[in-house]
């Protein structure tokens, strides 16, 4: 395939200094597949730090920011800000920003526009909920969400799209191998009919959803992934596994 493996390790809420000192460490000793394109997805307060200690083979991602570049936005951080770290990725829309902190489609499209256009690279997520698949509404929702980003995406080059299956994530349930390639084939088609061959070719679809070192080697075969946005499995060596499972 002509789209280079990409994992993100997505540490959410859940690190200090030591904890990112001790995965520093194990990420460091580790080989890791040159082929793979390895990120992590850092709290923005430690944004610098993360990306002083990593080696340059480790991309650092900020969780989120805001849809300009500065102003009197109290709490928010923004795309240049995230540049001055050092970093040069953002995550946007992910599944907690859309359903804890009630982020619209709207909202992110613009977060990604103005991301974009700063000069960052955008993990895109999109996601559908245990009732969206239950009511058999999980495409409707999903094309709502493509449609939403694509008129934000100047530059696909710089776009990774994470599909997360939410009724998958810590919840001791795992999506199928097969359930997976089916979301991530018509995300790959409605990027051919709405934006371009190209684009459906070139771009990294990637899943997110209670991947771990168990489950990761069978999905990284599968024909329209392009690699994992993890979470838990993220903060332990699990994600030397993952980082490393399309041989
Ligand atoms: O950002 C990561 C996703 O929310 C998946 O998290 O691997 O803990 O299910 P998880």
């Amino acid at each position: 395939s002509q789209r280079r493996f990409f994992v993100i390790g997505n540490w959410k809420m859940n690190v200090d200094k030591s904890r990112i000192d001790s995965i520093v460490k194990f990420m460091t000793a580790a080989s890791l597949n040159p082929r793979t394109e390895a990120v992590v997805g850092c709290p923005s307060c430690y944004l610098s730090y993360a990306r002083q200690q990593l080696p340059n083979n480790i991309g650092v991602a900020a969780q989120n920011c805001y849809k300009v570049a500065k102003g009197n936005f109290s709490g928010e951080i923004s795309a240049a800000m995230i540049e001055d770290c050092g970093c040069e990725w953002v995550i946007l829309g992910h599944p907690e920003r859309r359903t804890i902190f009630h982020e619209p489609d709207d909202l992110i499209r613009e977060k990604v526009a103005h991301a974009l256009k700063s000069g960052l690279k955008v993990v895109a997520c999109v996601c559908e909920t245990k009732e969206d698949r239950d009511e058999g509404r999980t495409w409707q929702v999903l094309e709502a969400q493509m449609a939403s980003l694509a008129a934000s995406v100047s530059d696909w080059s710089r776009v990774v799209i994470a599909f997360e299956a939410l009724w998958a994530s810590n919840t001791g349930v795992l999506a199928t191998p097969n359930q997976v390639q089916e979301v991530l084939s018509q995300l790959r088609q409605w990027l051919r009919h709405n934006v371009s061959h190209s684009v459906a070719d070139t771009t990294r679809i990637i899943y997110a959803g209670s991947v771990s070192s168990d489950n990761c080697q069978e999905m990284a075969r599968l024909a329209d992934l392009d690699g994992f946005l993890v979470g838990s499995a993220a903060l332990r060596t699990d994600i030397i596994d993952i980082i490393n499972a399309r041989g």
